[in-house]
């Protein structure tokens, strides 16, 4: 396939672009390096079966010749990124996402957008299955992410529906590995930056807030498998084992042979207190669920980390 795809440059986008060459595709990798950076996708400038583009995606996008699928995973991601740039946030998860649609619209491609466990918002069911709406504060500070994707499936569906697209929805959940940035405002990276920096542990609220965190190897496997599906509605994509941020914290100080002081600071507006996929869609239909655990994904990540200081 010839594989057009957004966000490219980014820490998932440029996991999905290797193993989009090594299976036989062709990619165009579109992203405006707004938060992506070239370091994660040097190693694959010299692969003729890979094209950088440095394009805004909320701007009316032109792609020359055959274009067989569209995934659209360009967005502002990380709360600090979102709460910087809200206006783009919103853009890219309409616009981009209209012009993208438009591109598939236009080649005839199959269309894949990378969604958020966001659209859950701060959810009043544990675990959340696709079929659960949601429970998203609009107007709070959070909401021009998790709008802005709940729009972009509102979209999706739409050209489903009125143009016969090909198209899938993930509905990503907290995923982590190689290639995050620090200072993004995430968790995980946030967590070893600190204990690698000899610094506390920062941690929001009382630290009982659950999250669920997917190695991204696994990730981009469910993503490959719903690009070559035929599902059409949103399936959740992200690991089951659920964990307390404290306990978190405390797995990461283990696994970096490393201890260190917890500082609590305020928890921010309508941060979600529970977040744990229920993956049964995704083992039904396509076969998938995570292989990676918390101590292997976690090990892998700070070797990464340490190496790039
Ligand atoms: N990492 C996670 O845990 C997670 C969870 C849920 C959903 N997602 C979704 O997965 C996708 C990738 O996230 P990520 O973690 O790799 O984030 P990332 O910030 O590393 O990657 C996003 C990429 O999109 C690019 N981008 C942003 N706006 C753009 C625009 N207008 N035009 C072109 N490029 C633009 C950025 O430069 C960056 O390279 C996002 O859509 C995100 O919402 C990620």
């Amino acid at each position: 396939m010839r594989v057009l795809l957004t966000g490219g440059a980014g820490f998932i986008g440029s996991h999905l672009s290797e193993r989009l060459i090594k299976a036989g595709h062709d990619i165009i990798c579109m992203d405006n390096l707004i938060t992506g950076c070239e370091s994660n996708i040097d190693h694959l400038k010299g692969n003729p079966s890979f094209e950088f583009v440095d394009h805004d995606v909320s701007n009316y996008i032109e792609v020359d010749g055959d274009v067989d699928a569209v995934l659209h995973l360009a967005s502002l991601a990380s709360p600090v990124d979102y709460l910087n740039y809200p206006i783009k946030t919103l853009k890219v998860g309409s616009l981009g996402t209209h012009n993208t649609l438009g591109v598939a619209k236009a080649k005839g491609a199959k269309y894949l957008l990378a969604s958020t466990s966001e659209v859950y918002g701060d959810p009043l069911v544990n675990p959340q299955p696709e079929t659960y709406w949601g429970n998203v504060n609009p107007i709070g500070p959070r909401g021009v992410y998790d709008e802005s994707k709940r729009f972009a499936e509102a979209l999706v569906l739409a050209y489903n529906r009125s143009h016969g697209i090909d198209t899938k929805i993930a509905r990503i959940f907290n995923t982590y590995g190689e290639r995050m940035r620090s200072h993004d405002g995430r968790v995980v990276p946030n967590f070893i930056d600190q204990i690698i920096g000899g610094e506390s542990l920062t941690v929001y609220g009382d630290g009982s807030q659950t999250r669920s965190f997917c190695y991204v190897s696994d990730l981009i496997d469910g993503l490959m498998l719903l690009l070559e599906s035929n599902v059409n509605e949103p399936v959740n994509l992200g690991n089951p084992a659920e964990t307390s941020i404290m306990e978190f914290a405390k797995a990461v100080m283990g696994i970096a042979g490393k201890e260190s002081e917890i500082v609590f600071e305020e928890l921010p507006v309508d941060d979600p207190k529970v977040r744990r996929p229920d993956i049964t869609k995704a083992k039904e239909l396509l076969g998938w669920e995570p292989k990676v655990n918390l101590d292997e994904g976690l090990a892998r990540t700070i070797k990464w980390f340490r190496n790039k200081q």
